[in-house]
């Protein structure tokens, strides 16, 4: 049926007018990043600024399947890695509508409300890609919907990312995931296979810094106001260093069930 998605037990799920479906398990109410989020990481990824980590990910060569992005945002990610890769679909995850309408804009993106720390409506087995970037990861379900031949590709701040805004912003920064942390919450499901430090200079303008901030977690806690009074204090257009780590990880095999 055209806006209803049916599965093998006759569960049938509404397509939104918007283009998402939600495959959410439970009520919940953590409604992921706000509309106002998702306007400021439209608008500051829209005009190019994080390129280097796109031609990042569009390099990485999938396994057999389709192409997921867990914690998806807008889509802005996923939506290179495919432009690469015509061959592939995508799915785009996210606990937050307001991201999902914009990533379902893109021809071959299913866009799928659903929690990232739940199981994944996803089959074992049928992701010959999955990222994850700024985003929250679930090693286990990762480890499970990875075709074996799939690679996991993580994107994480490093300490010092954009540290000139955030010590004179008092920005909220997304826990700056250093390499051995990353590698050590995915293992034993995961083995690292090449790693790629991303550091380049940004050169923004108070507008694009405000943008830089309220796509970011101290949005939650700040609005669009307060933020542009911080970011106005700074000089103008202000230098700025982002900072990531681009980490490829196989699966390794899980080891018999016992008996
Ligand atoms: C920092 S943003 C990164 C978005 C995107 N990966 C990007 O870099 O443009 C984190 C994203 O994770 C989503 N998110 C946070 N917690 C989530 C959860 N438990 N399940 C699904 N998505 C979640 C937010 O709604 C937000 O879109």
């Amino acid at each position: 049926m055209g806006n209803t998605l049916r599965c093998a037990n006759r569960h049938s799920f509404d397509i939104a007018r918007q283009g998402y479906v939600s495959l959410l398990r439970a009520a919940t109410a953590f409604t992921g990043d706000t509309p106002a989020m998702v306007e400021a990481r439209a608008a500051f990824l829209g005009a190019g600024h994080y390129a280097p980590i796109e031609r990042a990910l569009a390099t990485v060569q999938p396994g057999p399947g389709c192409v997921v992005d867990v914690g998806a945002g807008i889509g802005h990610y996923l939506a290179r890695v495919l432009d690469a890769r015509p061959d592939r679909v995508g799915i785009a995850l996210d606990a937050a509508k307001p991201a999902l309408r914009r990533a379902a804009k893109h021809a071959r993106v299913g866009a799928v409300l659903a929690d990232a720390w739940q199981p994944l409506p996803i089959r074992t087995g049928s992701v010959g890609l999955a990222l994850n970037v700024f985003a929250p990861r679930n090693p286990a379900e990762l480890h499970r919907v990875l075709h074996p031949e799939g690679r996991l590709v993580v994107v994480a701040p490093t300490g010092h990312h954009l540290a000139a805004l955030v010590s004179t912003v008092d920005m909220v920064t997304v826990a700056a995931d250093k390499r051995e942390q990353v590698a050590a919450r995915l293992a034993p499901g995961f083995e690292p296979e090449t790693e790629v430090v991303c550091e380049f200079e940004l050169v923004l303008s108070h507008r694009d810094a405000a943008a830089l901030v309220g796509m970011g977690p101290t949005a939650f806690h700040a609005d669009a106001d307060t933020i542009a009074a911080r970011v106005a204090v700074l000089p103008e257009p202000v230098a700025v260093t982002a900072s990531v780590i681009v980490s490829s990880f196989r699966p390794v095999p899980s080891p018999p069930a016992d008996r």
